[in-house]
């Protein structure tokens, strides 16, 4: 993203102590404003993600024609639907309020917007271009042209193929799709294009990525349905049936566990540190990272499970723990993907060796993630080898303080404020207001609960 140098210096924390209730989910506040943007009638999202790139989400479907109203607190957003399908063979009813963006969509550091906007529109028939920030048209976009080509939509992309992506409509059918990349942001581009094709769309991917889209289309009357095959760590399927009405809807969006992540990392490196962290997420596509935590050593107790608008969550105490080293490799790295960086913090900090392999996907995210965290854990002062597909670290303590670099990356600039929240001198950290990206408020928050 566009950031200037903010530098943000972070003095060593005492323990963090207190409730809270973390920012409500990005990957699910991005899919309540489409699916909404696409049903009939009103849907209310409650407690939706703050940040640039659910906002992103918003403008691009204004721009589309999208009627989507703010309240003054910005928790909540109620989006007046378009019913853009209909039923029966005359499914694209033709009375969608969507229309053809009058400028290309601008979706700035969001590859979800990108991703699935691409397969909204493709599915509603509706010529666009879709661009982004420097980073965001630096990322691979192949990844949901090859499918959307497959279903009958023709697609450009620039020369590397990145974004812009320039969408041109056509008769669109069904099809069966083996994935060839671990990405919930594809396989919901084709299930969102598919409810606009002629017939059934079959998913097939190697793992279960996170699935916010088959619980929300659901949730809004869609006929999905998910198998998995060989056990929840085997491959599965996806199948969308299309043609059923979507429905407006209340939308009470869980807290994000990626979010959350960073507190609970940061009350279990500091002595003494109590937290009450209120409605998590915990969907099974993103939980994994809590039991690495908790196979670490760390004492955090999963409060109250319940499920709410289709998507699980809990709330979590935790408390300071001392830390042994993991070994995070194989398919399941798909479900804990985006807390890689804070789980590397964590691991700096416990004893004994750790390693994150098979996390290639990871050079392709905000910023090539793999050398911003070795780069960083290095000026933190750990052992750190990198491979083409991750690293591994000697974890360690009496770090005094570094100097940070963002990389214009949300998720590396707040894993290293949790790092340097632990360290015994002042830390600062590069690009800071990368942040905003997902948690504006995320040091005001974690003031609140003791730091600084
Ligand atoms: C997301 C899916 C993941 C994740 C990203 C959000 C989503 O990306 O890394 O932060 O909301 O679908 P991929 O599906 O490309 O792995």
């Amino acid at each position: 993203m566009m950031t200037t140098d903010l530098k943000m210096r972070i003095r060593p924390s005492p323990a963090l102590r207190g409730r809270v209730k973390p920012p409500g989910d990005k990957s699910i506040s991005h899919r309540a404003l489409m699916i909404g943007a696409i049903s009939e009638g009103e849907t209310v999202i409650r407690k939706i993600a703050p940040g640039h790139d659910v906002a992103h989400t918003s403008a691009c479907l204004q721009t589309l024609g999208s009627v989507i109203e703010r309240s003054r607190d910005n928790r909540e957003m109620r989006v007046t639907g378009s019913g853009a399908y209909g039923t029966g063979s005359d499914r694209y009813a033709g009375n969608s309020v969507l229309k053809v963006p009058s400028r290309d969509l601008y979706c700035g550091n969001s590859g979800t917007t990108a991703r699935l906007l691409a397969g909204l529109l493709t599915g509603l028939g509706l010529p666009a271009t879709i661009t982004g920030d420097e980073s965001l048209i630096a990322r691979p976009m192949e990844r949901v042209a090859i499918p959307l080509e497959l279903m009958g939509a023709r697609i450009n992309l620039a020369a590397g193929g990145t974004l812009p992506i320039t969408l041109t409509p056509g008769a669109l059918s069904g099809i069966t799709y083996e994935s060839q990349v671990p990405s919930a942001q594809v396989k919901s581009c084709v299930l969102l294009a598919g409810l606009g094709a002629d017939g059934i769309t079959d998913y097939h991917e190697a793992i279960r990525s996170r699935d916010h889209t088959e619980r929300m289309l659901a949730g809004f009357g869609a006929s999905v349905t998910g198998r998995d095959l060989d056990g929840e760590t085997g491959p599965c399927s996806v199948t969308l049936v299309p043609g059923d009405p979507l429905t407006g809807r209340e939308v009470n969006i869980p807290g994000d566990i990626s979010s959350a992540l960073y507190l609970v990392v940061a009350a279990l490196l500091l002595p003494s540190s109590e937290l009450l962290l209120e409605d998590v997420g915990l969907n099974p596509g993103r939980r994994r990272a809590l039991d690495v935590l908790i196979s670490m050593g760390a004492d955090i107790q999963i409060l109250d499970e319940r499920s709410v608008c289709h998507e699980p969550r809990a709330d979590l105490l935790v408390r300071h723990s001392g830390l042994k080293g993991t070994g995070i490799s194989g398919p399941t790295v798909t479900w804990l993907i985006d807390e890689v960086p804070i789980l590397a913090v964590a691991a700096a900090f416990a004893e004994g060796e750790s390693y994150f392999r098979d996390v290639g996907e990871l050079r392709l995210k905000e910023s090539d993630r793999i050398s911003a965290i070795t780069r960083n854990l290095k000026a933190l002062g750990a052992e750190v080898e990198e491979y083409d597909d991750g690293f591994s670290l000697k974890g360690g303590d009496g770090y005094g303080g570094a100097e940070f670099i963002s990389s214009g990356d949300h998720r590396i600039a707040m894993a290293f404020h949790v790092a340097a929240l632990a360290c015994s001198g002042e830390s600062t950290i590069h690009n800071y207001d990368s942040i905003s990206v997902s948690w504006p408020g995320f040091r005001e928050t974690i003031e609140a609960l003791g730091a600084g």
